[in-house]
């Protein structure tokens, strides 16, 4: 007889963790985790000497520093046309993934239903679960990975809670529209839901798209969870520093459940965040650009290569069908890495999997490019001579 809860029997471990550890025993290219290997900006890490030396050690207040939330709050005006007052409507968390936790544990009751898009990033459903709600998946178009009106409103029943947003999304790399996110907002408001937004790469966006906070959408600020953090922004993933905003009430319930889950994100690193507020429009621009280049170095070969690919329009992964080399997404995963070949993630970890032989995602793997330009040249190279023995 198990000890352990009947809720953890509705997901299992991370595969993108497992596969990082795949791709240090292969000693493979690790393309599956999305995890930058450019260094942080000068100023952030200078940021952590200077909080060493102010003796920043202790728990800050529950709900993060003043000042940081202050900027965060300027952030948000200034980028995302969102007014939240960093007093009540603001607060740091350990990462976006404790702002998703503690966002979502606040809102559902048992059986509680939340939509997630689908495919999603990996997340979402095991929090869900461990809410005790119920994750109903609301598939994106199989053509372009955009909102399919109909298929959503199918889902909306009487326990229909909330629905989880990621735009730029991960893993397709699409950029949500704002006729997309106007229907969002139209249904959230006609159904009473609540939108928690996952933003976590607004700044890393391509060509001329722009990215449109759904908060910002008329009569959303009311019902609208809005979560981004450091990670990724600043190539920090291990800082665990992210904040989350919501209207006076939603905060509350969030500020109770981030209390007791983590007191308080790092009083060194949130220190540090401090320091980002003195980089300048450059900064952003040297990021989508470097960026950007990566992405069509990936595009561009992955075609070459045999691979269907939609160019990503933001954040830093692509899904690549895999149909042409006679293989599912776990096996051709497995047949990459192996032998210093190419970590990527299996398709089906993004898809709904339960009384499915093949999940809808057993076509894809995803692929990172978060990497230097260097080590994605090499990564297709060894895809290339890895294809070749097929
Ligand atoms: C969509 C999305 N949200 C959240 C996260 C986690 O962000 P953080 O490092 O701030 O917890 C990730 C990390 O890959 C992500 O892809």
């Amino acid at each position: 007889m198990t000890h352990l809860a009947d809720r953890l029997s509705y997901f299992q471990e991370s595969v993108i963790r497992e596969m990082t550890r795949k791709a240090n025993e292969y000693n493979a290219i690790n393309l599956s985790q999305g995890m930058p290997d450019y260094s942080p900006p000068e100023e952030l890490t200078e940021g952590i000497t200077e909080a060493i030396n102010h003796n920043e050690h202790q728990y800050t207040v529950t709900y993060g520093r003043n000042d940081l939330r202050e900027k965060i709050a300027s952030k948000y005006e200034s980028y995302n046309k969102i007014q939240y007052n960093p007093e009540d409507e603001i607060t740091i968390t350990c990462g976006a993934s404790e702002a998703i936790a503690s966002s979502i544990l606040s809102l559902l009751n048992p059986l509680d239903e939340i939509l997630v898009l689908e495919p999603w990033y990996e997340n979402y459903v095991p929090i869900a679960y461990i809410a005790d709600g119920k994750p109903i998946f609301v598939k994106l178009s199989e053509k372009d990975f955009s909102i399919d009106e109909e298929n959503f409103k199918n889902k909306i029943g009487d326990k229909t809670k909330a629905v989880i947003i990621n735009t730029p999304h991960n893993p397709s790399g699409r950029v949500f529209s704002k006729e997309e996110l106007s229907f969002l907002s139209d249904i959230c408001n006609d159904n009473n839901l609540i939108a928690i937004t996952d933003e976590i790469y607004e700044h890393i966006i391509y060509d001329d798209v722009v990215h449109i906070s759904p908060a910002s959408l008329n009569n959303m600020f009311e019902r609208t969870i809005t979560i981004s953090g450091y990670s990724k922004t600043f190539s920090i993933t291990g800082w665990r520093v992210g904040y989350v905003a919501a209207e006076k009430e939603l905060m509350t319930g969030i500020r109770k459940v981030h209390d007791y889950l983590t007191i308080c994100a790092p009083t060194i690193m949130q220190f540090a965040a401090l320091k980002a507020y003195n980089l300048q429009q450059d900064y952003f621009e040297s990021l989508k650009n470097r960026y950007q280049k990566n992405r069509d170095e990936i595009v561009n070969g992955l075609r070459k290569l045999g691979f269907g690919v939609m160019e990503p329009k933001g954040a830093y992964y692509l899904l690549a069908d895999i149909s042409s080399f006679g293989m599912n997404d776990l096996e051709f995963a497995d047949f990459l890495v192996k032998d210093e070949g190419v970590a990527t993630v299996p398709g089906s970890s993004f898809y709904e999997t339960t009384g499915r032989k093949e999940s809808d995602g057993s076509k894809y793997v995803r692929f990172s490019f978060s990497h230097k330009l260097e080590t994605i040249k090499d990564a297709l190279l060894r895809i290339e001579k890895r294809l070749t023995n097929i």
